[in-house]
């Protein structure tokens, strides 16, 4: 069978922007069926059901609504419910590629799939989307994952796949097959599986095609970054248990050069600053301030600080890879207070960048965040120092 599959995993939607991508997915010749994976069964799993059921324009297509299976051993969330998906694309389709999108894309297209196809048809194992964002949007992306990968994969890919935590992917059925089998896949329960599934699939060898989205993602921005404080705690604990890895190959990996970028994006700074700022304040103890101790003492001190006044000013780069490195070493998945730490050093890292950088403009913010990974490969590889990070020109 050559048709695919198109999953969405989703938890609380705005029911009406998800049928209609849904409708958009069902309507294309080359998907045979549309899965939609719900975390429960919630007033908009089964609102969405019944407006799926009553649609005409629905009702030639195969549409399953799924409720998420416990299948990993994190926290339950979108881990399981990507790996739901992997599993019944695997064991009740013949479809031979799977594709993954989030529910909530308000400008979601046919674009969105027809493009992927392309993509795969070149012969491309995986293919993922990846779009234009804001300067302050993508910080886990930026701050935790790519900085990670780069810290311990300098030779690798990792580092530099555009967006690693990105939820609109393609599969071959060989790499849905690969993934599901393995038990660290498995296990991923939680904000983990982006970053799981894109580690795995270069550790396997799988090639991998970028398609730029110029219109960019249009979807539910986070307010302030407590928000996103179990995705950057799940995301890095990943990171953290992937250390020691060896032999990951060098794959086939080509990524589609960037055109334009809206008006929208490049004027937009994400997140609220007043009500971050308060949070490198907030909820301190003994034991936090203990475990700065492991840290270099300028960086243990200045932390520390911040049970006082608010002092953000010394995380650049340079801090950032030492502090990264200090973590990799020493965090405690398991301890409250290292997932506390962990938080706050990352506000202080995003409040950096977002004072020093990103206030400079669009451009320049991401000049200056694709040089970083560049310069934290170097310095991994040992072939520049951190001052040779501080001292570069931009
Ligand atoms: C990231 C999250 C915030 O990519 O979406 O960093």
């Amino acid at each position: 069978m050559s048709k695919s599959l198109v999953s969405f995993p989703f938890k609380e939607e705005n029911v009406e922007v998800f049928v209609n991508n849904i409708r958009a997915a069902a309507d294309i010749p080359e998907v045979g069926e549309v899965l939609c994976v719900g975390a429960r069964e919630n007033e908009c799993y089964t609102q969405s059901l019944e407006a799926v059921k009553g649609d005409p324009a629905l009702k030639d297509s195969k549409v399953t609504f799924l409720v998420q299976e416990r299948l990993g051993s994190k926290r339950p969330g979108k881990g399981d419910g990507m790996n739901t998906a992997l599993k019944y694309f695997i064991e009740e389709t013949g479809f031979k590629r799977i594709h993954f999108y989030d529910a909530d894309i308000k400008n979601f297209s046919k674009e969105w799939v027809l493009e992927s196809e392309k993509a795969a048809n070149m012969g491309f194992d995986v293919v993922r989307h990846y779009f234009p964002r804001a300067r302050t949007d993508a910080m886990i992306t930026w701050m935790i994952t790519k900085t990670g990968f780069s810290l311990l994969y300098p030779d690798t890919q990792l580092p530099f796949i555009e967006q690693p935590l990105g939820g609109e992917l393609l599969m071959e059925r060989k790499v849905a097959e690969t993934l599901i089998k393995d038990p660290d896949v498995l296990a991923q329960s939680d904000w983990g599986i982006d970053t799981i599934y894109t580690y795995k699939m270069v550790e396997n060898g799988f090639s991998m095609y970028e398609t730029y989205m110029s219109s960019g993602k249009d979807h539910a921005l986070y307010p302030g970054l407590d928000a996103l404080e179990s995705m950057l705690y799940e995301c890095f604990s990943v990171i953290y248990y992937l250390q020691g890895g060896t032999g990951i190959s060098h794959i086939k990996h080509r990524i589609e050069h960037a055109s334009g970028v809206s008006n929208r994006v490049e004027n937009k700074l994400g997140f609220d600053i007043q009500k971050t700022l308060c949070l490198l304040s907030e909820d301190w103890n003994e034991k936090q301030k203990s475990l700065l101790d492991l840290f270099p003492p300028e960086i243990g001190k200045k932390m520390r600080e911040n049970t006082e006044r608010i002092v953000f000013d010394f995380m650049d780069d340079a801090n950032w890879y030492t502090s990264y490195r200090t973590l990799l070493e020493n965090f405690d998945p398991g301890c409250p207070d290292w997932r506390k730490l962990l938080f706050k050093l990352w506000v202080s890292r995003v409040l950096w960048y977002t004072t020093n950088v990103a206030l400079k403009g669009y451009s320049y913010s991401f000049r200056h965040l694709y040089r970083m990974i560049d310069g934290y490969a170097r310095v991994s590889k040992k072939v520049e120092t951190l001052e040779d990070l501080r001292n570069r020109g931009e």
